[in-house]
């Protein structure tokens, strides 16, 4: 394959290419991408590929492919091209060796996923399934700043009475039994699906397994008869700037009140320790999206950061 009358070469990613990955890689995301801290443990998974592209020998382009759900489902993530690569079809070409490589190494995988922010356009829709879509509220804030805030969030919230019920933290255990209850399958996850920091897992024993095995902080409105439901990360370095860290809430569920009281115990979890600048993406089922914005800047004094016109998960048959 060429670009501007050169071969694009594709090989599997080596921790020796960190520096040429990170290289192209500054404006990926605005200064909060994760590949940073995930390159070199993307590269040891057994479970994932990482893909270049190289032209003149020098890399161009980056793609990776997670599979999960038993082995039944490539997650295409870190997809990247080099800024003054941009618009040539490299991204297209990257993907479609990648595709291939997972057909030959994995044949048992029978579609292909990724998630993808902002509007869609109608081509996508010709290639791929929309399976869900979830809002993004993107916020920023000094996490000893906003300890105190939420601290009298949550007490004027217990005072009112009615508004305020504890969230329950779940261990291990509890988070794969309530995770995988056909009741919060059905009725609670978006698409069916547990989309942590935009990565989509099947409620499958062995993606669940995988999953609280990391520090991920899980909570329920309740144990037992579970209606909203949420998966925090423990704060990530990003390359924005000196100190600051990402924080991702992904909730499940539709009443607002109860998501709002997950939102403040995610918060209260995510910033109990540190002293730094925090950019926290909030995701959650589109029709809470104004009172969810409201409460955040009424409640909390924060404002949306930028635009990123929801999160969208796609789906098509290898
Ligand atoms: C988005 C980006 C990878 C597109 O690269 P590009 O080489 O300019 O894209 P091209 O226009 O050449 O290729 C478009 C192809 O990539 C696909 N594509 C574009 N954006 C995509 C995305 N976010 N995820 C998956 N595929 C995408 C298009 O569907 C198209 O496929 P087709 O050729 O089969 O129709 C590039 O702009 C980039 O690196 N941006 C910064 C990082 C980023 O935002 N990555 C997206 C992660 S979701």
């Amino acid at each position: 394959m060429a670009v501007d009358g050169h071969t694009l070469e594709f090989c599997l990613a080596e921790e020796a290419d960190f520096e040429e990955v990170m290289s192209i890689s500054g404006d990926v995301y605005g200064g909060i991408d994760y590949l940073p801290v995930r390159y070199h443990a993307w590269i040891r998974d057994p479970f994932r590929r990482v893909i270049l592209a190289k032209k003149k020998g020098q890399i161009v382009a980056l793609v990776s492919a997670n599979i999960v759900d038993n082995g039944h489902t490539a997650v295409f993530e870190g997809l990247r091209v080099a800024p003054l690569e941009r618009g040539k079809g490299i991204a297209g070409l990257i993907q479609g060796y990648c595709l291939n490589l997972v057909k030959d190494q994995f044949p048992e995988v029978k579609v292909h996923r990724y998630t993808k922010s902002g509007q869609l356009a109608p081509k996508i829709l010709t290639k791929f399934r929309l399976i869900c879509k979830q809002e993004v509220l993107s916020v920023q804030f000094k996490a000893e700043d906003i300890r105190p805030k939420l601290e009298a969030a949550v007490a004027q919230l217990k005072e009112s009475g009615k508004e305020w019920e504890d969230p329950v933290l779940l261990g291990a255990s509890d988070a794969k039994r309530v995770f995988l209850s056909p009741r919060v399958v059905d009725g609670v996850l978006p698409g069916k699906t547990i989309i942590q920091d935009w990565v989509p897992y099947r409620p499958l024993e062995s993606n669940l397994k995988k999953l609280v095995s990391q520090d991920f902080i899980w909570m329920a409105d309740d144990k037992e008869e579970p209606t909203v439901l949420s998966v925090g990360t423990a704060p990530y370095r990003v390359p924005l700037g000196t100190g600051y860290h990402r924080l991702n809430i992904d909730i499940f569920g539709k009443q607002f009140p109860r998501a709002r009281n997950q939102l403040l115990a995610q918060l209260q979890q995510g910033v109990s320790t540190l002293e730094v600048p925090i950019y926290c993406l909030l995701y959650f089922e589109p029709s809470m999206w104004q009172d969810m914005l409201s409460f955040c800047q009424t409640a909390l004094g924060l404002h949306k950061d930028r635009d990123f016109e929801g999160q969208n998960l796609l789906e098509a048959d290898m």
